[in-house]
Parts: C-alpha cells; structure tokens; sequence
C-alpha cells in the first residue's frame, strides 16, 4: 500500500457563521451564578464574588452552588462530615493511577480517575447531590495520589481534622500547611467555584441534557476544561512569565508574541470586557503572597494591557482569572502542571450544580449547523473514482 498523507477538507466551514463560538447565544437559564462581562461583575446566586472571596471557604461556597442558600453552622457541619466520609478511593483507582504511563499529565489523570471510578462508584444514575459531594471529596484525593505516586513517594490518608483545601495541600505535600496558604488557597477556590456557562459547564450540561449519568458529564467537562483557551491557560500563562525571565524582555517579547499572531495567556476573555473581578482579588492576594513575582508580574501586565490595545484596538482584553492564578498558586507551592487540575478542584462545585439544575428541569441540548458543504454532487462508484494527485 503507498503511504498517503490524510488531508480533510474543510473548504467552507472556514467561513464563520454569525454567531461564531454561540458567541452571544442564550443556552440556558441558571440561577446558580451570572457574569457581567460590561460590569466586571460575577455573583453566586445573587452574592458579589468581592463578598464571598475571603469571608467564606469552598465548603460553604459549594452549598451555596448546590442547595441555594448559604448554610448555617449546622448545615455546614453537615456537608463537611459528608466529604468527610467520602474521602476515600476505591483500591481499583489506585491500580489504575499507579499504573498510568510516566509522563502522564495530571488532567489525563484525573480524567481517567473520574471515567474509571464512575463505574463502581455511585455516582450513575439521576444524578444526585450525594453523587456531587462523592465526587468533589475525591477530586483531591485522585491528584494528590497521583502526584505523590508519580514522585515514587508514599500516598498518605485524608485527616479528618483538616478541611477540603487544607487536605488538599497536606496529600500533596505531607506537610501540614500555614493557615495563610490554607486561606489563599480557600479564596482562590471559591473564585473558581463557578463561572455560568463557560465551556466546560456547558459540556458538562449538553453531556447532562441526554440524560447520561453525572460521572460522564464530569468526565466531559474536564476535557474542556484542559484545553489552553480555558482552563489550562494558567499553566501557559507560568510558562509565559517564565518565558519573559526579565523585565526588560518584557516589551520585546510581547511585541514579537503578538506580532506573530500569537496569545498572550492570561488575557482577553468571551465575557468580560473589562477586568474580570476574580483577577482584582487575586491581584491583590499575589501581592501579599508573593510581592517579588507580583511586581514582575505586574509590569507584565500593564505592558500587555498597553500593546495589546495599541495593536488590537477595540477588543477590550485585560488580565483574566489565569493569570494572576499562575503567581498565586506558585507562590503556594502548586507545581505548574497541577495549576489546571487544581482550577477543576474549584469547578467540580460549580459543574455539579449545573448537572443538577440542568437534570431538574431538562430538555435535549441541541442546536443547528449551517450547512456550508457542496450541495447536488453526483456519485462516483468506488471503480470509476480517481486517484488524488
Ligand atoms: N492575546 C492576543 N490577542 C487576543 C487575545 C490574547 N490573549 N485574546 C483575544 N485576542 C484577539 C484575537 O486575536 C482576535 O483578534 P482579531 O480580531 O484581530 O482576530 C480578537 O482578540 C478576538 O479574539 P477571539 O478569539 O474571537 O475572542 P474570544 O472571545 O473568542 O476569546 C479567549 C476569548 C479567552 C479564548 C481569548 O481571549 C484567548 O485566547 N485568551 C488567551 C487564553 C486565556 O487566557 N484563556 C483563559 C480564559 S479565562
């Protein structure tokens, strides 16, 4: 057989249609969170992202998300003692992360951790907020398994006496960690906890609108979520800063980036077109956790700002969520490549509650293509057909 290069043909689908990107296109009604993109304004259920940041923890933010109102003492105490119990991995799932290929990235990981366990978990079927909370208790387990496996280093037990996120640094590091870090973390997580219909919440909520389990919808939404357009922009975005070293490489290597069509990571965002609120607190928070990195950081940022509205002018891009994330999460001692996964260890709050809300009150997510292909062509059987040149 002679080898042949595979080249598709996408003649015409090039062609963008109206609404490229359902850019604009209402999919659903929500009344879990809402972004004004003019405003630079995000709210959970009617509470101001500024309000939320540092007054509450993820636990409380997640109940929020799933059950509608803030809880009390007792409510929350009751959720924590329920992640509490479902802190824990089937043996099967530690087979399976030990024996991933090296060099497995830790999305894949998780990804292939949630596809396995939700088929002897309980996490199938209606999905259910019990289903929700199994799987935002394991969510740090698998990738701190993950990562403590892939350094051949011992895989240590949730402690009951820790919180989600405090867990969550503890698994991964062995160490107990600072009240400061456990806060920073906390904050950066209920910032991330939800976002409307961001990609991979509306992934999650087409997989959901079939009528699949809440497993596979999850499953979906972190492949979304992987992709550097979303969620893995914050490992980009480190790699840029990296990439810069100095800041009087700053200005050259904007320039050349964007002159050569590249993306700056960390800027621009569907929705907003002002800064986004979450970049404002993280800002700040990475001024405090970090103050050398910041102030490089931010002369990156104001440059970026500057350049990019001499050279896209009119298109509104500032900093978003990721890049200030990238300083933040350094400065807590979170390897790059966990940056994107630990972004997925706030959003399984929100993509759960969106599981759930689209499960409630459901109709077949389904939209149209215009048809852009050739029209009235006329077969040729297989015999009569040429070869390509
Ligand atoms: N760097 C350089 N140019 C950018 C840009 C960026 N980060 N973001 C958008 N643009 C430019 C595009 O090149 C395009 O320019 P053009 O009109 O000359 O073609 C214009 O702005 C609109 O871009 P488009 O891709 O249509 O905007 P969008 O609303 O679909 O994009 C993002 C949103 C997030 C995908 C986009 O801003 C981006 O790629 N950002 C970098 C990745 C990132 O940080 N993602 C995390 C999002 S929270």
């Amino acid at each position: 057989m002679t080898e042949q290069t595979l080249t598709a043909s996408n003649e015409g689908a090039a062609r963008k249609p109206q609404k490229a990107g359902l850019e604009g296109i209402v999919a659903a009604t929500t009344a879990i969170s809402n972004v004004d993109g003019q405003a630079g304004r995000l709210v959970y259920r009617g509470y101001d992202i500024h309000d939320l940041a540092h007054a509450t923890t993820f636990e409380e933010i997640a109940y929020l998300l799933w059950f509608g109102y803030l809880p009390t003492q007792a409510e929350l105490a009751t959720l924590q003692a329920s992640l509490l119990a479902q802190r824990q991995l089937p043996a099967q799932l530690l087979t399976i992360l030990r024996d991933l290929p090296a060099g497995t990235a830790p999305m894949d990981a998780l990804r292939t951790a949630v596809s396995a366990g939700g088929m002897y978990a309980s996490v199938q079927g209606q999905p259910t907020i019990e289903q929700a909370i199994a799987l935002t208790a394991r969510f740090p387990l698998i990738l701190a398994t993950f990562h403590r496996l892939r350094q051949g280093l011992e895989v240590l037990e949730p402690r009951a006496d820790l919180g989600y996120t405090a867990n969550y640094l503890y698994l991964l590091t062995g160490r107990e960690p600072g009240a400061e870090h456990v806060r920073g973390l906390d904050a950066y997580l209920v910032m991330l906890a939800d976002h409307s219909m961001n990609a991979s919440t509306f992934t999650a909520r087409v997989v959901a609108s079939t009528a699949s389990d809440l497993a596979s919808a999850v499953v979906a939404a972190i492949c979304a979520l992987k992709g550097p357009l979303h969620g893995g922009a914050a490992d980009k975005a480190q790699e840029m800063l990296t990439a810069i070293g100095s800041a009087e490489n700053a200005e050259p290597w904007i320039r050349a980036t964007l002159t050569s069509g590249g993306r700056l990571m960390g800027f621009g965002h569907r929705a907003y077109k002002t800064t986004d609120p979450r970049a404002e607190e993280l800002r700040e928070m990475a001024r405090h956790a970090d103050p050398v990195g910041f102030t490089f950081a931010r002369h990156v940022e104001e440059l970026a700002v500057a350049i990019l509205d001499e050279i896209k002018p009119g298109r509104r891009l500032y900093t978003n969520v990721d890049f200030y994330s990238a300083v933040l999460l350094s400065s807590g001692g979170i390897p790059v490549d966990l940056f994107t996964p630990t972004f997925a260890v706030a959003r399984i709050a929100g993509w759960t509650a969106h599981i759930l809300e689209q499960a409630a009150n459901n109709r077949l997510i389904r939209p149209l293509a215009e048809y852009v292909g050739p029209n009235a062509q006329t077969f040729v059987p297989m015999e009569q057909r040429q070869e390509r040149q």
